[in-house]
């Protein structure tokens, strides 16, 4: 991201990187709740550069990062002259308008911080300014931030982002198959067509998404508990939302002490189900099968972001990855930008791909 970088003299210094790591990670706190506020850090250095407070914004209600990084600073001997001239290193933005809270600018420049590190501008038009009304107030405000902890930044609200942009949840659809694109064999039985690797993988997909989402033919036949697991079986402290969707009636998704709240969605329909969702504080939908539901969602282009975890095994029959998406022909096939590839070691020594995809947006090239 560029938070205006052709206005920025000055440069990020060893401390601040160091400091933005720390604020990125306590914005990631699974103790945070998802969905519809984005998930901040703050850390304020005194001019020495040592570690003066630090904060992060909780969800809705709750003070934002920079507020609560100044309060935490304030119950400090010295303060509040030790924050004149302090700088605040925070991963978005800081907002200019008011809200439940009132401006974090308004807080940075009453408590006289003098410079402000910021990984991200914010996208959303009501609260986006606050850069620009820092510079105005004589802060000198950093935005060319280390590539690598500016798309941290970027990924930990992708969700949030996505929803303002397009007033939906993001979708990321997940599949495993084989390596004739099969998602199960001819009996139904799916379980596992990957190793340890890719399925704790998708565990700790699980806790990174607001809800995770089956039809009802998953439901019958897998009768998933769509919790998020550690490899020990433990859950993990944040769970998803677990979604059924599909006009029948589906077995209630098994009760298991601590898992996210079970909904069944009553519809065929995928903008319908999206929207249901949306209202609900939901941004980023875990797709998670089965092929009927994936190609509902492929065919209304409501699918953002897919990832496919490939086993090196041949079924040669059975369920394909994706049902029917009413292509006849080669020339309306639905092409897929590959956006990156790794392997999954598992045990024995065989290895699983995870292939990540973006539906392509412009032709490919004949
Ligand atoms: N390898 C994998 O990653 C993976 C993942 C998941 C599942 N699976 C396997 O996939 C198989 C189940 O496949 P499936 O296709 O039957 O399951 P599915 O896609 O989970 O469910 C299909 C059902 O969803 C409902 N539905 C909701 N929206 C729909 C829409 N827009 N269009 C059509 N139907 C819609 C329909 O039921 P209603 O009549 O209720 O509307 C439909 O019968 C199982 O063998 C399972 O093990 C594999």
């Amino acid at each position: 991201m560029d938070p205006g970088t052709t206005q920025d003299a000055a440069r990020i210094t060893p401390a601040e990187i160091a400091a933005l790591r720390r604020a990125l990670e306590i914005a990631a706190d699974p103790a945070v709740p998802l969905g519809p506020n984005p998930r901040v850090g703050c850390v304020l250095l005194a001019a020495d550069g040592t570690i003066l407070a630090e904060g992060h914004h909780r969800g809705a209600g709750t003070a934002h990062a920079e507020a609560d990084a100044l309060a935490r600073a304030r119950e400090l001997p010295g303060a509040p002259a030790a924050l004149r001239g302090a700088t605040a290193v925070v991963t978005l933005e800081p907002c200019d308008h008011t809200g439940r809270t009132g401006p974090c600018t308004q807080a940075l420049l009453e408590a006289g911080i003098a410079r402000v590190v910021v990984a991200r501008r914010d996208p959303n038009p009501q609260a986006a300014g606050g850069i620009d009304r820092l510079r105005a107030a004589g802060v000198e405000v950093v935005g060319d931030v280390p590539a690598e902890l500016a798309a941290t930044a970027a990924a930990l609200n992708r969700g949030w982002e996505h929803g303002l942009v397009h007033a939906r949840p993001l979708v990321t659809a997940k599949t495993a198959l084989t390596l004739d694109g099969r998602a199960a064999a001819d009996d139904g039985t799916s379980r596992w067509i990957t190793g340890p690797a890719a399925r704790e993988e998708v565990h700790r997909l699980r806790t990174t998404c607001d809800a995770v989402l089956v039809g009802t033919g998953t439901a019958r036949s897998d009768h998933p508990t769509l919790t998020a697991r550690r490899p020990d079986g433990t859950l993990h402290p944040r769970q998803p939302l677990r979604v059924v969707m599909g006009t029948s009636e589906a077995p209630d998704l098994p009760a298991v002490d601590g898992a996210g709240e079970a909904l069944h969605l009553p519809t065929r329909d995928p903008s319908a189900a999206l929207a249901t969702l949306f209202d609900r504080g939901i941004r980023h939908v875990l797709l998670e099968g089965g092929p009927t539901l994936a190609a509902a969602f492929l065919r209304a282009g409501l699918v953002d972001e897919l990832i496919v975890h490939l086993a090196p095994t041949l079924l040669g029959a059975g369920r394909p990855g994706v049902a029917d998406l009413g292509i006849t022909t080669l020339a309306q096939r639905l092409d897929l930008e590959l956006v990156d590839v790794a392997s999954l070691p598992t045990p024995g020594g065989a290895r699983d791909l995870r292939l990540t995809l973006r539906p392509r947006t412009t032709p490919t090239p004949a």
